[in-house]
């Protein structure tokens, strides 16, 4: 492993400590957006540990995070997710993580994400595979929407933002079976590592999709918008599965299927 990787593991890991600290402590709850949207000490002081860390590495490098927003230009940038699946976190419903990817001159070349609750680290380098604890994983082989276990997750302002609610329903209306975890790094990287067959959401943002999609593109996943055009970090729509389903959800979801 080389040294970008191991940094990032080790600031993930550092991240993780900090969670299990203030789960055991216990911690403030904040709203941003709304009564929905909460954010916590524990994020802001996860965000900043990992941006010291990284960044007294790597003085040069550009940092975008959730809580603190983007520092600096350049060829380097580090995207940090540092509690995804706050509402989780807040409510000690073990499902959250911490994302970290790097990407370098607009390419996604690292992600790490790291589950706090199982202590289990996805990880993948560009061109080298994708692992889950030093396991490789893939995608799995389910070829039918019928009997493939899927996730989605909402918006905080889905109130305002129904589009999902009606892809949702679709989907449901088909007898298919649908999970909202609360995480969607970590529902990504199940689908990676076969966990799930597919994946969709509305509105993520790069934070939140950063570290899985090199983990996803490594385990084999199809990785798209709602049109089937490839997904691009900070695009409306994602859908990730094994490939296998792919057209069978896009269609699902558009109301053609
Ligand atoms: C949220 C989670 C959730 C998804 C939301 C995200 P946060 O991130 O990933 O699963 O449905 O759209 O905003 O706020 O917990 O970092
Ligand atoms: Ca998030
Ligand atoms: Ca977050």
């Amino acid at each position: 492993m080389d040294a970008l990787l191991t940094d990032a593991i080790a600031a993930a890991r550092l991240a993780r400590g900090i969670h299990l600290y203030y789960q055991e402590k216990g911690f403030a709850v904040d709203t941003k957006s709304g009564p929905t949207d909460l954010v916590t000490h524990a994020d802001k002081e996860t965000e900043i540990a990992i941006k010291d860390y990284l960044l007294s590495r790597y003085p040069d490098h550009a940092f975008l995070g959730e809580e603190g927003g983007q520092e600096r230009e350049a060829e380097y940038r580090w995207i940090v997710d540092p509690i995804d699946g706050t509402v989780n976190f807040a409510h000690r419903f073990p499902f959250y993580a911490v994302s970290i990817a790097l990407e370098v001159r607009g390419e996604l070349e690292l992600g790490v994400v790291l589950d706090s609750s199982r202590d289990e680290l996805f990880w993948a380098r560009r061109g080298q595979g994708a692992f889950l604890n030093g396991r490789p994983i893939e995608v799995s082989r389910t070829d039918q929407l019928i009997g493939s276990l899927l996730a989605t997750g909402f918006p905080y302002d889905v109130k305002k933002d129904r589009e999902n609610l009606i892809y949702f329903e679709r989907v449901l209306e088909k007898g298919l079976t649908v999970r909202r975890p609360g995480a969607a790094a970590l529902d990504l990287c199940y689908v990676a590592a076969g966990r799930l067959d597919g994946f969709w959401e509305v509105k993520l943002k790069p934070w939140d999709v950063a570290g899985a999609l090199v983990v996803l593109r490594e385990a084999g996943a199809v990785v798209t918008g709602l049109e089937g055009e490839e997904y691009q970090l900070g695009n409306r729509y994602i859908v990730a599965s094994n490939g296998l389903i792919h057209e069978e959800l896009l269609a699902t979801i558009r109301g053609r299927g």
